[in-house]
Formats: structure tokens, C-alpha cells, sequence
């Protein structure tokens, strides 16, 4: 179905070029057949036989549900600009997917539109369709802050709230989703631990959420979110302003959400998508093409097999 929503949330007409009516012709296994041809690579993440061959071991058994994210023929607009193109990429539950690819290729945009959050900027629209399991996030029934509550998202730069003390911006989360919690105690103990923050400050709860360092803020940022019991984190550029170790422990995080919540992480850091993920798609943009998915498969396959040349390339640090 083909949609574009205003920034106000209404249905806006199709913009006047090339709107989506139909999803992309899937062509599994394409390779470049030339620079101007798009190939896509359609590939069920959600099928675990084909992510058999990720480095990753298979998934631990969930106490819980998993619930993925399906977005199909997505397309997006900054005014008359076209950002992304017929994106259509499943995110397979409880799994960690990477999305890759070079600067102003619609990463952000995306992961944006995978929580409502692109149409809350001024001049921004956007046509397709992302369901959560079996829901339409875009249902015009659904709010949208319900969908952020089960679709968090953790941003590039940490963004506690300093003045507050690291318990009350872990529970700041509820406060914002209005929900109401009987132990707040055992929550923000469990939310930090998931967050794998608990050990270094457990002892000082009460202290300001500002002075911990860069690396701890995003790991309570990852906390807050947790507290709501979302379905799907999506992390964009979470380490990329974080030195090597408070990489290596958000990273740590990430393998330990794995299996209970859905992970979507956009990084530059190709070493980080080749540890953290299962399944990795690759986004490009030309100077005339809006951003669209080149290849997505197992994170193996994209590093280690990959079936576009231009995939090749940027995993292989030849551009980007
Ligand atoms: N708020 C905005 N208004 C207008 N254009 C925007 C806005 N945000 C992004 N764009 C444009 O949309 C395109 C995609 O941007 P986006 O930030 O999604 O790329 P990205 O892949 O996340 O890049 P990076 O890796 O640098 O973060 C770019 O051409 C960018 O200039
Ligand atoms: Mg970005």
C-alpha cells in the first residue's frame, strides 16, 4: 500500500515523481548488471536457515515473544527530495541486523521511519509499509508514541538527562510512556543490568546521570529505553562517539540483548557490524539514485561473499 504521510501525520496525495505502487521486483542473488540498474536482494532474514552461516550462534530460547519488523517498498521525501527508494528489508526477530553504507545513503531515514519518528520532521513524507509482526505501525488507528514505546531507539550521541540522577533517568522512560510500575527498584536493577551497567553503579544510583562517562551514558540510555519493554531497539551509530573500550562494552550489551529484544544498529564501523550482527544490509545512494538497499543477506555472506561488486567495495573500505 502506498501512503505518504505528512509531518502532521495526515495522508499527503502521492508526491508528483515516481511515487511506489508496487514493491521491487525481487531478484534474490542479483549481481550489478551496471552502475544505473538497481538490483536488489531480497532476502528473508527472518529465515534462520539462511542466517545459518553467520558467525553468530544460533539464538538462545526467549522467556517471551520476538516480534521482527518488515518494512516493504519504503520510499522517503525531504520536501521534493527523494532520500530512499522501494526499500523492502525484514528484520528478523531477536536477531541483531546491521545496516551498512556510506554517508547520506538514508540510513538514518530509515530507521527513522522504522519508529515514526521521520514524520515528526517538518517537510518530511514517506510511501510504503512496516509492520511489527503482523501490525501496521502506520495504521492510522495506532499512535504513533505507542509505536515508539515498543520500537525504541538509542541515538549516535548519549542523551540522558544530566541533572537527573541515574535512577530517575532509567525510570524517565515509563514517566514519558506513562506507565505505572509497582517496583521501580527490581525495574531499574533489571534495566541496567540488561544494559550491563549494573555492577559500575549500583553504588551510586542517586548520582547525576551527566557524570558518568560517554560510554556509560549510552548504555543508560539503553537502559531507559529497556524499561518499557520494547520489541525493537534501533541503535544508530550508538559507539561512534565512544572510544575502543566503552565500544567493546556497548557492544558487549548488544550480544546480551540478542535473542530478547529485535536489534536494527547503523554503523560505519565495518569490524562492529562483522561482531555485532547476524544479518547486514547494504544501502546505497548515487548522485541520481535515492538511497535503496543494494544486498542484505547473512552478515557472512555480506563480508565474506558478497554477490554485488559494489557491496565488495565498501565492505572492503574501496569507497565510503
Ligand atoms: N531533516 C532533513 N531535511 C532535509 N534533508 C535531510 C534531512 N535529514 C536527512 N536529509 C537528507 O536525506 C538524505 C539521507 O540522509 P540520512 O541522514 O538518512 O543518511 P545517513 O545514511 O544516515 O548518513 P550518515 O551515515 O552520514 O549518518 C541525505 O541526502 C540528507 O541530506
Ligand atoms: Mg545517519
Amino acid at each position: 500500500m502506498t501512503r505518504p504521510v505528512a509531518a502532521d501525520g495526515s495522508t499527503l496525495p502521492p508526491p508528483p515523481f515516481e511515487p511506489e505502487t508496487t514493491a521491487p521486483t525481487p531478484s534474490p542473488g542479483g549481481t550489478a548488471a551496471g552502475s544505473e540498474t538497481r538490483v536488489i536482494s531480497v532476502v528473508d532474514l527472518t529465515d534462520t536457515a539462511q542466517l545459518a552461516g553467520g558467525a553468530l550462534p544460533p539464538l538462545p530460547a526467549a522467556d517471551h515473544a520476538l516480534v521482527g519488523l518488515r518494512a516493504r517498498s519504503v520510499s522517503a521525501w525531504f520536501g521534493d527530495h527523494k532520500v530512499l527508494d522501494g526499500v523492502s528489508l525484514t528484520i528478523a526477530p531477536g536477531e541483531v541486523t546491521a545496516l551498512i553504507g556510506p554517508s547520506g545513503c538514508g540510513k538514518s531515514t530509515f530507521l527513522r521511519i522504522l519508529n515514526r519518528m521521520h514524520e515528526m520532521i517538518k517537510g518530511a513524507s514517506l510511501a510504503g509499509e512496516v509492520l511489527l509482526g503482523d501490525e501496521d505501525i502506520y495504521d492510522p488507528k495506532r499512535r504513533p508514541s505507542d509505536v515508539r514505546r515498543r520500537i525504541g531507539m538509542v541515538f549516535q550521541r548519549p542523551n540522558p538527562f544530566p541533572a537527573m540522577s541515574i535512577y530517575e533517568n532509567v525510570t524517565s522512560g515509563l514517566k514519558l510512556a506513562g506507565i505505572s510500575c509497582d517496583d521501580k527498584d527490581s525495574l531499574v536493577e533489571q534495566s541496567l543490568a540488561r544494559a550491563g551497567l549494573w555492577q559500575e553503579v549500583k553504588d551510586r544510583l542517586h548520582t547525576p546521570g551527566g557524570a558518568l562517562s560517554g560510554g556509560q551514558q549510552q548504555r543508560l540510555c539503553i537502559a531507559r529505553s529497556l524499561t518499557v519493554s520494547p520489541d525493537v531497539l534501533l541503535m544508530d551509530e550508538p559507539c561512534s562517539a565512544l572510544d575502543p573500550t566503552s565500544t567493546r562494552r556497548v557492544e558487549d550489551t548488544i550480544h546480551e540483548l540478542r535473542g530478547e529484544v529485535t536489534i536494527a544498529i547503523v554503523t560505519h564501523n565495518m569490524q562492529q557490524a562483522a561482531r555485532v550482527s547476524r544479518a547486514c544490509a547494504f544501502f546505497l545512494a548515487t548522485h541520481d539514485t535515492p538511497g535503496h538497499i543494494v544486498e542484505a543477506g547473512p552478515t557472512d555472506q555480506i563480508f565474506n561473499a558478497p554477490q554485488d561488486s559494489r557491496t565488495a567495495d565498501y565492505v572492503n573500505g574501496r569507497f565510503g
